[in-house]
């Protein structure tokens, strides 16, 4: 008798616990009741440092781990299954970017796909001439490819934007040199998320015969990155700004273009970028690049909502102390960068850094104390870029979160003016 009323309570619990667990869309995740009343804190809005990440990239990666252990280069089945999962990774990145699979090179990440875009680009060039266009608004795995390349002999142009952020094509036609061998602008700012004018670029480029790189890292999955003819020529994408892991890149090269090699060794990817291949996280960038196209619409709708929702919410609540850098349209959906009125942004951040995490800068380089090189190329004023911090959503960002950082935003902001 007591052991039935035992079975009979075990089972109402176990059949309630199994009613209160919610499926929580954003995060595709199922969430006990109890966790789903909880919100995660701190709240997570830097996903232009970097994602988490996707639990299917995870569940993909997961057998490559434990099991499939094979050299791709093996000629026995442990092998090809390996080679087998490349080939599929690089069906899926060529999907995403709108190229053919053969056009995709595999990289440890944005950094390496940029110093093999520029440098392999510009070495390949020499003979031609040695001068190089690129912005001052460029990340610093362009800013000092270029660099190094003037101390070997090369010149480069870097061009200043409009108050928008955006790099002008007029601009871009104007540094035009007979010499000129590689134009690299990026198709969105990490720290603004002014989206550039790549096809115009392009089509310039075009027009001269002039390589065009574009880097990719922060647009890949967040706006269309689809390669078109007249498109860039060399294109880069870091794995861990779409929810595979870190260190995991690719770089896309137009079939038939050539580009100094910057790496030897074996004959893995066509000998571009030699070396065992990193099957796991190949197998994870690949899975990434699916689920970015797949859910293209749900996740852009999801960044632009809660981009929307902050912004009117800061408003609403510090009204003339906002200024933003950038065009609302004319940005990443997911990208906020916000002036504050008197504020010192490292202030900012650090008072509410328990609550909700920001950036005062491009995260994987600030701390410098100074002035943002990308606010200085759009001609903000010293004072206004000291109070800049930006704000970038994903696609597990909540209005929960958004409302609750809204909250802890301004009442910070009030508090320090
Ligand atoms: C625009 C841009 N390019 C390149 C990189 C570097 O990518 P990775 O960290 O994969 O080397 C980043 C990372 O912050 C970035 O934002």
């Amino acid at each position: 008798m007591m052991s039935s009323l035992f079975l009979i309570l075990f089972l109402y619990l176990h059949q309630r616990a199994g009613k209160t667990r919610v499926l929580n869309e954003a995060k595709g995740i199922f969430l006990s009741g109890r966790e789903a009343d909880e919100m995660k804190k701190p709240v997570y809005l830097d996903y232009n440092a970097t994602t988490p990440l996707d639990h299917e990239v995870a569940a993909a990666m997961l057998p490559f781990i434990d099991k499939h252990f094979g050299n791709p280069s093996s000629s026995y089945s442990l092998g090809r299954y390996s080679r087998n999962a490349i080939e599929q990774a690089r069906k899926q990145v060529a999907a995403l970017t709108g190229c053919r699979p053969d056009e995709i090179v595999f990289t440890s990440g944005g950094t390496e796909s940029n110093n093999h875009a520029i440098a392999g680009a510009a070495f390949a060039g020499n003979e031609k001439g040695r001068h190089i266009i690129t912005s001052s608004i460029e990340h610093p795995a362009v800013m000092n490819v270029c660099r190094y390349l003037e101390l070997s002999g090369f010149e480069v142009t870097y061009l200043s934007t409009d108050e928008y952020g955006s790099v002008r094509p007029s601009d871009v036609e104007n540094a035009l040199r007979p010499d000129t061998v590689l134009i690299t602008i990026m198709h969105a700012n990490n720290e603004t998320g002014a989206i550039q004018p790549v096809r115009e670029i392009g089509d310039i480029a075009k027009r001269n015969t002039i390589l065009f790189h574009t880097d990719a890292a922060q647009s890949a999955g967040k706006i269309d990155i689809r390669i078109s003819d007249r498109g860039p020529d060399l294109l880069s994408i870091a794995g861990h700004k779409l929810y595979a892991p870190k260190g995991i890149g690719a770089l896309f090269i137009r079939g038939g273009v050539k580009i100094e090699n910057l790496m030897y060794g074996g004959d893995q990817e066509k000998g571009i970028r030699p070396g065992t291949e990193n099957v796991i996280h190949i197998v994870a960038l690949g899975k990434a690049c699916e689920v970015a196209l797949r859910d293209f619409e749900k996740n852009h709708s999801i960044m632009l909502s809660t981009k929307a929702r902050l912004l009117e919410g800061l408003q609403s609540r510090v009204g003339g102390r906002i200024k933003l850098n950038g065009k609302f349209s004319d940005t990443l959906p997911n990208t906020l960068s916000i002036s504050f009125d008197n504020i010192d942004a490292g202030e900012l951040a650090s008072l509410i850094g328990k609550e909700v995490l920001i950036s005062t800068g491009a995260a994987c380089h600030s701390g410098s104390g100074e002035i943002s090189p990308v606010l200085r190329a759009m001609n903000v004023d010293p004072a206004t870029a000291a109070g800049t911090v930006r704000i970038s959503t994903g696609k597990f960002t909540s209005f929960e979160e958004i409302d609750y950082a809204v909250r802890i935003i301004s009442d910070a902001v009030l508090k320090l003016n």
